[in-house]
C-alpha cells in the first residue's frame, strides 16, 4: 500500500500534480491538504476512477497529521510564487516558515516517507527541511530531495528546439547546481545520445535554461509562475522514486540532495565546497542510493558555469540553515 500526499494541494502546482498522482496506479492513496479549498479538490478528484483513494484536509484539529500519518511520498509546492521583478530569494521570507512548519509535521507524524520539495527557493528550503529534521532526530538525507526536475525538463525541450529532434524526451541532459538563475547548469557536453549545439547558440541557450522560470513568470504577468509544466516534472520526479522503491533498477536523476548523507556525494561536496548540490543521484529501495559526480567530464565553458554555481549556492545554503539554527 503506497500513500502519497500533496501539501498545498489547492495551488496552481498543487492542483495538477494531484490530478497526475491521482490517476498513477503505483499509488494505492492519496492525501490532500491545503490552507484553503482542500475539501473542494478532493471531492472533485474523488470522483475520478482510479486506483487512489483520496483523502483531503484544512489545518483545522488534527488536518495535518491526518494527512500525514501513514504516508511514504510527500511532495511540497505549498508557498507563494514569483510575479515579475522578483527573484525566488524575495519568496524567502514567506515560504521558509511554511516549509519549516510543514516538514516538522513530517518529522512527527511520518518521519521516514520520502519529502519532495517543490517550494522555492530551493536552494534555501531543502537545508531547512534537513536542519528541521535534524533537530528532530530524523534526518535521513537519502529521502530528502530538492525537486529540480523542471530544469531538466526544459533542457530536453529547448535543447531540442535548436537541433531539430522530434521527441525531446530522447534526450537526456544532466542540470546541476541549484534551481535559480545561474545555479543552474545543464552539462550539455554530457547530453545522451551527444548533442551539438551551434557555438552562436550556446550561451542563448543555457541562459534559457537558467532563467525559462523568467519566461514564464513574465507570460503570466502577475499571476504566478511554472504551474503545469512544473506538476508534470514533480510528478516525474515522484513516479520515479515510487518506482524505484518498487525495486525497478538503474533509475538515475538529477536532483538536489544533502551530498555529505549520500554514497559518492562527500567528495561531490569536497569538489564544489557546498553541502548540498543537485547532481544524478541512482534511485533504490532507500531512496538516494549513490550521488554520481557529473564535475570530472566537463568542458572549461562549464566549469565557469559551475564556479558561478557555487558561489550563488552558499549563501542561499546558508541562509537556510541559519533559519533554523539562529531562527529570527
Ligand atoms: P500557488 O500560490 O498557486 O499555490 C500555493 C499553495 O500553497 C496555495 O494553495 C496555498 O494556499 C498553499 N499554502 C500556503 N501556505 C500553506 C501552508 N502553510 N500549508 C499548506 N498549504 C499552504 O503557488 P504555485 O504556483 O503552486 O507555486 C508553489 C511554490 O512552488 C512556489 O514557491 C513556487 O515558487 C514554487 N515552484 C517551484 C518550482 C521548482 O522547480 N522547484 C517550479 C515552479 C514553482
Ligand atoms: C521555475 O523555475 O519555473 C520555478 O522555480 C518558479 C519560478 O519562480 O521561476
Amino acid at each position: 500500500m503506497v500513500k502519497a500526499v500533496v501539501l498545498g494541494a489547492s495551488g496552481g502546482i498543487g492542483q495538477p500534480l494531484s490530478l497526475l498522482l491521482k490517476i498513477c496506479p503505483l499509488i494505492d492513496e492519496l492525501s490532500l491538504y491545503d490552507v484553503v479549498n482542500t475539501p473542494g479538490v478532493t471531492a472533485d478528484l474523488a470522483h475520478i476512477s482510479s486506483r487512489a483513494k483520496t483523502t483531503g484536509y484544512l489545518p483545522n484539529g488534527d488536518g495535518l497529521k491526518l494527512t500525514l500519518t501513514g504516508a511514504d511520498i510527500v511532495v511540497i509546492p505549498a508557498g507563494i510564487p514569483r510575479k515579475p521583478g522578483m527573484t525566488r530569494d524575495d519568496l524567502f521570507k514567506i515560504n521558509a516558515g511554511i516549509v519549516r512548519d510543514l516538514v516538522t509535521g513530517i518529522a512527527e507524524y511520518c518521519p521516514k516517507a520520502f519529502i519532495l520539495i517543490i517550494s522555492n527557493p530551493v536552494n534555501s528550503t531543502v537545508p531547512i527541511a534537513a536542519e528541521v529534521l535534524k533537530s528532530k532526530n530524523v534526518f535521513d538525507p537519502k529521502r530528502l530531495f530538492g525537486v529540480t526536475t523542471l530544469d531538466v525538463v526544459r533542457s530536453e525541450t529547448f535543447v531540442a528546439e535548436i537541433i531539430g529532434e522530434s521527441d525531446p524526451q530522447t534526450l537526456k541532459i544532466p542540470v546541476v547546481g541549484g534551481h535559480s538563475g545561474e545555479t543552474i547548469v545543464p552539462l550539455l557536453s554530457q547530453a545522451k545520445p551527444s548533442v551539438q549545439i551551434p557555438a552562436d547558440k550556446l550561451d542563448a541557450l543555457v541562459n534559457r535554461v537558467q532563467y525559462g522560470g523568467d519566461e514564464v513568470v513574465k507570460a503570466k504577468d502577475g499571476a504566478g509562475s511554472a504551474t503545469l509544466s512544473m506538476a508534470y516534472a514533480g510528478f516525474r520526479f515522484a513516479e520515479k522514486i515510487l518506482k524505484a522503491v518498487r525495486g525497478e533498477k538503474g533509475i538515475i536523476e538529477p536532483t538536489y540532495v544533502y551530498l555529505p548523507g549520500v554514497e559518492g556525494g562527500a567528495e561531490i561536496a569536497k569538489a564544489t565546497g557546498v553541502e548540498y548540490f543537485s547532481v544524478p543521484v541512482e534511485l533504490g529501495t532507500n531512496g538516494a542510493e549513490k550521488a554520481y559526480n557529473p564535475l570530472t567530464d566537463t568542458n572549461d565553458y562549464e566549469k565557469k558555469l559551475l564556479e558561478a554555481a557555487m558561489k550563488g549556492l552558499k549563501g542561499n545554503i546558508e541562509k537556510g540553515v541559519d533559519f533554523i539554527k539562529n531562527p529570527p
